[in-house]
């Protein structure tokens, strides 16, 4: 490793100091190396890092450098570098990337620093070297302008994991468990067409249906088992199975489930559910009316799935017969009880794809007790297409939309836009680091039209493109802004509404973290508006990121004070961490019984008059192979990085370098950072 301090600076620029250890190319260990420096050099601003090795070809990964620290006049002066580094040897060009890595590293010492505080000139310069390295690895999929195309996202121009820049690579562990853990899935996958495709063959193949909901349950203990499914999030999701047709149980899993976030007030009880009509025992004998002048009527809706096709198209790969997954437009009227509980009191499917009018479904009355009554199985029935709705605007918009495809703009933005030393970019790092590398893949198996895995389990997966857009006709800054999110969908004294109170405090912990670090880096709103970095990054984001959105999705193009750059960075932080979170880590506890919540629903959804018997139902649901295609796909996306911790029981283990990740190095940062 050869180190410059202060390169190009020709008073005080050091020699280069060659540091011929052996560094560990498998862990992340520490090296030290004692030089006597000339006193000449002065205080190290600037460190360039270098890696030469004449070995020729052998070394198969880049060496991984997380933080260099000179010591000079008994002071530490630490350059965060996070970043990979593949050496040179004689034949190459040493000033090139190579094998996804820069040529070398220019790191600025400490907290960062805003461009136009720079007072000197080879710390400028190598500021914008730097940016021209990574300007030329990390580039935009440019879309051209096209009124027609359907709404997307800006993203990398990546589409295979393989090609990434080292440093936008998961660490080594991480890539092995995901690996791991989609390889098992897709053999169990693979077992299943053959034993169709054998079953056919030899006429003895049959459907793979469950004769009763006891026998999902069934299934879901045996292949957690045989899987090796964590027994808690099982032990979790069978309580739901034995309580989920409840109607309390709904409404907690529309407050506290992975979707929580959509539930609103009703204003308006026109249009929608003009047609509708909710006997008075569903609602304490109150009117609808009555309900919604108290506040105490909310709705959660589905638009998201307009004009969306019946899916199934790719059903026969993994069920050995060809289905229809119908797609369905649903809509559910929620009544706040006066025991505060929050109940189902309507809901209105409509299947549009079919022309068939809209059908309106409430619950039975009280003294029906029976739960196979045809009353009670007509209501559980309305329900489960409900929920299929809900799980595909969950999977496609809650989900991939707004914890990945989104995030994926302001990575993007930011590395190609805030140089190393930024102290923007230095904060926002062990946040965006993961969300490009988990985005190319998704690109490559969940949202490749001719790789969908979407399409494989979700009644809305053959045309993810256009929930994608109608997602995105509505989307707006605004919705990443927590508080006002709250306060627009008018649920701010909704009772035990654990999805609000959790985000709402961890919004306010980000917000107090941000606030101290964009104060500290800006000593005024004029610096703010004068950084000509931040500022790209903000057009980019509109111009680049939001392009072709109504006023840029309301993204700001322009950032000039300290409250609200505060705002902007802790929405991007908390849409990356704490939301993402949110929705994300309890798929496989809500989801993984199917009947709870149905992924594809395989029969006509029912007419007004239809009598619902239990082998109806049990026809339309998921059949096993689609069943265990989605808890599996739970169970993969909702496991825990074995290398990021998460939660640190005290301050000790960050000086062990647990999150050694973080890149606010400097002494008031990080007492800002650990406190
Ligand atoms: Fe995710």
């Amino acid at each position: 490793m050869i180190l410059t301090i202060n390169p190009g600076s020709s008073l005080t620029a050091s020699k280069k100091l060659r540091v011929k250890d052996d560094f560990s190319m498998m862990t992340e260990g520490v090296v030290t190396a004692e030089f006597w420096l000339p006193s000449s050099i002065g205080v190290p601003k600037l460190l360039k890092v270098d890696l030469e090795s004449n070995r020729l070809e052998l070394i198969k990964d880049a060496l991984y450098v997380r933080e260099i620290t000179v010591v000079y006049n008994r002071d530490p002066y630490r350059f965060p570098a996070k970043n990979y580094l593949y050496p040179h040897n004689p034949i190459h060009n040493p000033n090139e990337p190579r094998k996804g890595c820069p040529p070398h590293l220019l790191i600025r010492e400490g907290a960062g620093t805003l461009k136009h505080h720079e007072t000197e000139d080879f710390i400028i310069k190598a500021r914008e070297e730097d940016m021209k390295i990574t300007h030329s690895m990390v580039r935009w999929n440019i879309v051209k302008d096209d009124s027609t195309a359907l709404l997307y996202p800006g993203c990398l121009d990546v589409m295979k994991y393989d090609k990434l820049p080292r440093f936008l690579k998961f660490k080594e562990a991480n890539y092995n468990l995901i690996t791991e853990l989609r390889q098992r899935g897709r053999e169990e996958v693979k077992i299943h067409s053959l034993q169709n495709m054998a079953g056919k063959v030899f006429g003895v193949y049959k459907e793979g249906r469950f004769e009763s909901f006891e026998h999902y349950e069934f299934y879901l203990k045996q292949k957690s088992n045989e899987m090796g499914w964590p027994k808690e999030s099982i032990s979790e999701a069978i309580k739901i199975a034995k309580i989920f047709r409840l109607d309390e149980e709904f409404g907690r899993q529309m407050l506290c489930g992975p979707n929580a976030l959509r539930i609103r007030k009703v204003t308006s009880l026109e249009t929608r559910w003009a047609e509708g009509a909710v006997p008075g025992y569903a609602l304490e004998d109150k009117t609808l009316q009555d309900a919604l002048e108290e506040g105490h009527l909310f709705e959660v809706t589905c638009d998201e799935l307009m004009d969306v096709p019946h899916g199934g198209g790719f059903s026969k790969m993994l069920t050995g017969t060809q289905q229809t997954w119908y797609t369905v437009l649903a809509d559910c009227l929620l009544y706040q009880r006066s025991d505060s509980k929050l109940v189902p009191v309507l809901i209105r499917l409509e299947n549009r794809n079919d022309r068939e009018p809209a059908t309106w479904w409430t619950p039975p009355e009280p003294e029906i007790t029976d739960f196979n009554d045809p009353k009670h199985l007509a209501w559980l029935f309305a329900k489960m297409w409900f929920r299929n709705a809900d799980i595909n605007c969950y999977a496609l918009c809650t989900h991939f939309a707004q914890s990945h495809a989104t995030n994926e703009v302001f990575a993007v933005a930011a590395y190609r836009n805030l140089s190393n030393a930024h102290p923007i970019l230095r904060l926002l790092q062990p946040h965006i680091q993961g969300i490009i590398p988990v985005n190319v893949q998704a690109r490559a198996v969940l949202v490749n039209p001719g790789k969908n895995a979407f399409a494989l389990f979700l009644s809305a997966g053959d045309n993810i493109r256009i929930v994608f857009h109608n997602h995105y006709k509505t989307f707006s800054y605004e919705d990443l802004i927590l508080p006002e999110d709250v306060k627009k969908r008018g649920v701010q004294d909704i009772p035990e509404y654990l999805y609000r109170d959790d985000t709402l405090s961890h919004w306010e912990v980000i917000r107090a973290y941000v606030g101290e670090m964009v104060n500290l880096a800006y000593p005024s709103d004029e610096d703010v508006a004068q950084d000509e970095e931040l500022q790209n990054f903000a057009k980019d984001v509109v111009d680049i990121g939001f392009q072709g959105y109504e006023n840029g999705a309301g993204f700001p193009r322009v950032v000039s004070e300290r409250e609200k750059l505060i705002e902007y960075i802790t929405a991007i932080v908390f849409n990356i961490s704490v939301f993402h979170t949110a929705v994300n880590f309890q798929t496989f506890t809500n989801y993984s019984f199917q009947p709870n919540v149905p992924c594809c629903m395989t029969m006509p959804p029912p007419n007004q008059d239809s009598e619902i018997t239990m082998d109806h139902i049990l026809k339309s649901l998921p059949v096993l192979e689609v069943t265990f295609f989605a808890i599996n796909l739970a169970n993969v996306l909702g496991s825990f990085s074995p290398v990021e911790r998460f939660f640190l029981e005290d301050h000790s283990m960050n000086k062990l370098g647990i999150i050694g990740e973080n890149m606010a190095v400097a002494p008031d940062r990080r007492r800002v950072s650990t406190d």
